[in-house]
């Protein structure tokens, strides 16, 4: 094997709905998943040995890290690893879950959609990538038409979402509306946004100026804390980020 290069893209959710809790422990969604421009970068060169090394040091590289435990589901020939990270962590756009899935397709082969569902919930949508809808925790997917090229503003709050904790907010279920409601936005809601927003007012603050300021669309990014903005064209886009001098923000499009 040579050195490899690929792209780890980033998602966000254009709806999310918590539609029921499992004797397993997690929690059954029905969410339309959206590959994103904004990425990290991996590279794969043959090693003596598997390591991972990153450019962001608040990023563990140990056995914790999904792209190490990935490496090691496939039994892949050992490679030195280094991730480029842009994605914000813990923010609720897959970054650590599209790593992963990244890996898996570098290194592995055959079926990867199990290995990928083991590593986590979101893993299995970036084997497939683009718009789809999904149900079960989020691996029982349907391609849907490409919803390519909408300008996004993603608003980066300092303050962090832990999954786990977001989850364990949830007491009340939403009725799946099945894949047709999809084709309009007047149906997209995330069931996280009332529990999140109660802690951490300034986000829905923050949802509220992305519409303000021209979004026709904005919502929390799964659990948080990401909120997305999107707009009918990049240069409404642009105008929009000028007021979010007080909070990082990106620039991205839907891919
Ligand atoms: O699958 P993943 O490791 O990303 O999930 C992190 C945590 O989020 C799980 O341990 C579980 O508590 C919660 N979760 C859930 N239902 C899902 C996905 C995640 O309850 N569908």
């Amino acid at each position: 094997m040579h050195c490899v290069q690929v792209r780890s893209y980033a998602k966000i959710n254009w709806s999310l709905r918590i539609t029921g809790k499992r004797p397993d422990g997690f929690h059954d969604l029905e969410t339309v998943f959206q590959t994103i421009s904004l990425h990290d970068d991996l590279t794969f060169t043959p090693a003596d040995r598997t390591t991972l090394t990153c450019d962001d040091p608040t990023i563990p590289t140990d056995d914790t890290n999904l792209v190490l435990r990935a490496a090691r589901a496939v039994n892949a020939a050992p490679v030195a690893i280094e991730l480029r990270k842009r994605i914000p962590a813990g923010g609720g756009l897959g970054g650590g879950s599209s790593n992963a899935a990244a890996t898996l397709m570098a290194l592995g082969n055959g079926d990867l959609r199990d290995i990928a569902l083991h590593l986590g919930s979101d893993v299995p949508f970036f084997l497939l990538g683009g718009t789809a809808y999904a149900t079960g925790r989020g691996e029982v997917l349907t391609p849907l038409p490409p919803m390519t090229g909408i300008p996004l503003l993603l608003v980066l709050p300092e303050e962090g979402v832990l999954t786990k904790d977001a989850f364990a907010r949830i007491t009340r279920y939403s009725p799946p509306l099945g894949l047709a409601a999809y084709r309009d936005f007047a149906n997209f809601t995330n069931d996280f946004e009332e529990p999140v927003f109660a802690t951490l007012p300034r986000l829905r603050e923050l949802k509220e100026r992305l519409l303000e300021n021209g979004a026709f669309y904005a919502s929390m990014s799964g659990s948080g804390s990401t909120l997305f903005g999107a707009f009918v064209n990049a240069e409404s886009r642009d105008a929009a980020a000028a007021g979010f001098t007080d909070v990082r923000f990106e620039k991205a499009e839907t891919i």
